[in-house]
């Protein structure tokens, strides 16, 4: 199916060029348009793509997020990207890629942003000033040619857009209007590849360590939250005391502390 795209062969080599990594990104294929490079890095994954393999899209015209939502950014700006990974981790323990790619993340977007500080909104996001500039969703599949199932994380990263449609604008940011400097995304890219085949290595040995870094940016600690699971049920009340040894979140709630691996958190007053 990928055979068919137009590739990026520019950028692939541009990048080769400015990674530093073992594997993540070890092997790239960019696409100036594709419908989701989760769908694409998927397809990659079960026909035998190594750990680290990279796709990145210029445009997504089905890009996705969490809880069914679309993934929308203007082509030629921000940062649309998968990798396809076949972590070291328990079944278990895979919440962890999603926090060692938050803080990685954050901490990429904290060198170009600082003194503005990324914090992170559990499970997923990271947020400027209150408002998001980076998702990441992590899919799993099951490998034609692995016995280990196949995990994408997919991340949409907000650089250098300079607006954002009405009903997202007070929800959504870019660095470029948070700092109103441009980004040179190829840079950026390569030093979150970095940061995240360290963390995906640090998890490995023990979460304590990432899981301290990842707490110190939440925007929820110890605040009464109500985590929902989907739009029509109410959820459930607590208030957030941190993330487990997988990543889960841990609320207190009246029945006493609780743990939980998906869910929307909203402030509750
Ligand atoms: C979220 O915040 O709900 C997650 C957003 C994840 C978006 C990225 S963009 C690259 C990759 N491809 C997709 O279709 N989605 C992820």
């Amino acid at each position: 199916m990928t055979q068919s795209l137009p590739r990026r062969k520019d950028f692939e080599s541009d990048l080769r060029g400015l990674l530093r990594t073992e594997s993540i990104g070890s092997t790239v294929r960019a696409f100036e348009s594709v419908d989701s490079t989760n769908t694409i890095a998927a397809e990659w994954g079960g026909s035998g793509a190594p750990h680290g393999a990279l796709v990145f899209a210029e445009y997504q015209s089905r890009g996705r997020g969490r809880f069914g939502r679309a993934w929308q950014a203007r082509p030629g700006l921000n940062l649309t990207f998968s990798i396809v990974l076949r972590p070291e981790l328990g079944p278990d323990q895979l919440g962890l890629v999603t926090i060692a790619a938050c803080v990685a993340a954050a901490d990429a977007i904290e060198a170009l942003t600082t003194p503005t500080r990324p914090t992170i909104k559990w499970p997923n996001d990271v947020l400027l000033n209150g408002r998001k500039c980076c998702g990441m969703l992590l899919e799993t599949s099951v490998s034609k040619t692995n016995e280990h199932p196949v995990v994408v994380l997919g991340t949409g990263l907000n650089v250098n857009q300079d607006s954002f449609p009405q009903e997202l604008s007070d929800r959504a940011t870019s660095l470029l209007l948070e700092t109103g400097q441009l980004v040179d995304r190829m840079q950026l890219l390569a030093d979150i590849c970095d940061r995240i085949e360290r963390r995906l290595e640090q998890a490995k040995r023990s979460s304590a360590e990432l899981r301290r870094d990842y707490m110190a940016r939440m925007t929820d600690i110890g605040a009464p939250v109500r985590l929902h699971f989907s739009s029509a049920e109410g959820g459930v009340q607590g208030v957030t005391l941190g993330l487990d040894e997988s990543g889960g979140l841990i609320l207190q709630t009246d029945a006493g502390p609780r743990v939980f691996h998906a869910g929307e958190v909203t402030r509750s007053l």
